[in-house]
């Protein structure tokens, strides 16, 4: 062999691996089959680098274990979950019917790619319950999309009364769970079919890596998410599902802090005269406070408050006054973020009047009384606009 044949070959027998505590990061799009019968015998091996290897299994069995699922699907980020979840199960001529709270690039989806595609896709009040929203649905509708609590402006559903009565109705049922992470509420536990998360905001926990997933409680909708992607050609990264599964280690810790310090600044902020109200379910009388004691084993780190309305530019001074909250989207990391949400709210069909501008905080680890001298800052901009 010449040189240039034995650098092509050269070091590739492979030894058994050192056990690590993580999985090995195979990065592999060929996989090298044992025999010619082999080749074709893609039931009972994996044949391409796509469908992943050690660390999106590894990925996979644990997410499996903390959604409670026969099975999950990962996807390259949370909106290609949502958006893949509903490709796998919808078809021409069914109805969907969307909680007008969703978060706004699934209702993107929806309005445009899914009624493309001849889905009839119709928006219901988050307040409407099990009964009224099973007498909405039509002979068509096939799946009822949930999001609990909505991710700007915190409204709690009745999610094991809709999914009971859906599925009594034969409707399949899917939920944007990502507030709670897989971990908070367990929709599966609770009758839903499918639950989503955008694994970037808690099980990441750093704002660095983007994936999503969809946990089923049947293994007949598992093999038909699988075929959902299967079908559209996804993969994820050997060493974004690595990221992912160390997020997963400490998710239950970090969180407990993200928790403890969200109540405490809400409680803190519910005493202010710049604040109208705050929306978190831990607060008393708080909306949804009753389903979340219920169903919820906490809350994470994402909440809203509004502030008193009329001044739009002392909006911008608050916001632009804080040092420790960053400016931006997305959520889960740990770090602390803040948006003014009311451009977000304006294509509901029944915008809810918040009775002020509606600020969203993600409190993140930082000592929450910095947190708070942070806002303190943003108080004192928003008193000194004329
Ligand atoms: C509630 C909710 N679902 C899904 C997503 C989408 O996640 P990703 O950014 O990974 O696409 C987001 C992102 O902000 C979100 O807030």
């Amino acid at each position: 062999m010449t040189e240039e044949t034995r650098l092509i070959h050269s070091g590739l027998a492979q030894t058994p691996l050192a056990r690590t505590v993580g999985p090995p990061i195979q990065r592999g799009s060929t996989v090298l089959l044992p025999n010619a019968a082999a080749l074709y015998d893609h039931e009972s091996q994996v044949t391409y680098g796509r469908q992943g290897l050690a660390a999106q299994s590894a990925l996979i069995e644990a997410l499996a274990e903390l959604e409670h699922a026969a099975g999950v699907t990962l996807y390259p980020s949370g909106l290609a979950a949502l958006t893949g979840a509903l490709l796998a199960v919808l078809k021409a001529g069914d109805e969907v019917m969307v909680v007008d709270t969703i978060y706004k690039p699934t209702r993107r989806f929806c309005d445009t790619v899914l009624r493309r595609f001849g889905v009839a896709v119709r928006y219901y009040p988050a307040s409407l319950d099990a009964d009224a929203l099973m007498a909405a649905c039509g002979p068509a509708t096939r799946l009822i999309v949930l999001e609990s609590p909505g991710s700007l402006s915190f409204e709690f559903q009745d999610v094991p009364a809709i999914a009971a009565a859906a599925r009594a109705r034969g409707i399949l049922t899917l939920i944007d769970n990502t507030w709670a992470a897989g971990l908070l509420f367990k929709p599966l536990d609770h009758g839903v079919d499918i639950s989503v998360q955008a694994l970037t905001k808690y099980v990441g926990g750093h704002s660095d890596v983007f994936m999503g997933s969809a946990a089923a409680r049947e293994d007949s909708l598992v093999r038909l998410l699988d075929e959902g992607v299967l079908n559209i050609g996804w993969a994820v990264s050997p060493d974004d599902a690595y990221q992912m599964l160390r997020g997963l280690r400490t998710l239950a810790t970090r969180m407990s802090r993200h928790d403890a310090s969200a109540r405490r600044i809400a409680a803190r902020l519910a005493t202010r005269d710049e604040v109208g109200q705050v929306l978190h379910p831990a607060l008393p009388g708080a909306p949804g406070g009753e389903i979340w004691r219920r169903d919820y084993s906490g809350a994470c780190g994402l909440f809203a408050f509004t502030l008193t309305p009329g001044r739009p530019a002392a909006t911008e001074a608050f916001l632009d006054a804080l040092e420790l909250f960053g400016l931006g989207f997305s959520w889960g990391g740990f770090e602390s973020l803040a948006i003014d949400c009311d451009p977000q709210l304006s294509n509901r069909l029944s915008p809810a009047a918040y009775g002020g501008p509606l600020i969203r905080l993600h409190v993140g680890l930082e000592d929450p009384e910095d947190l708070m001298a942070d806002l303190d800052r943003g108080f004192a901009a928003w008193r000194a606009v004329p």
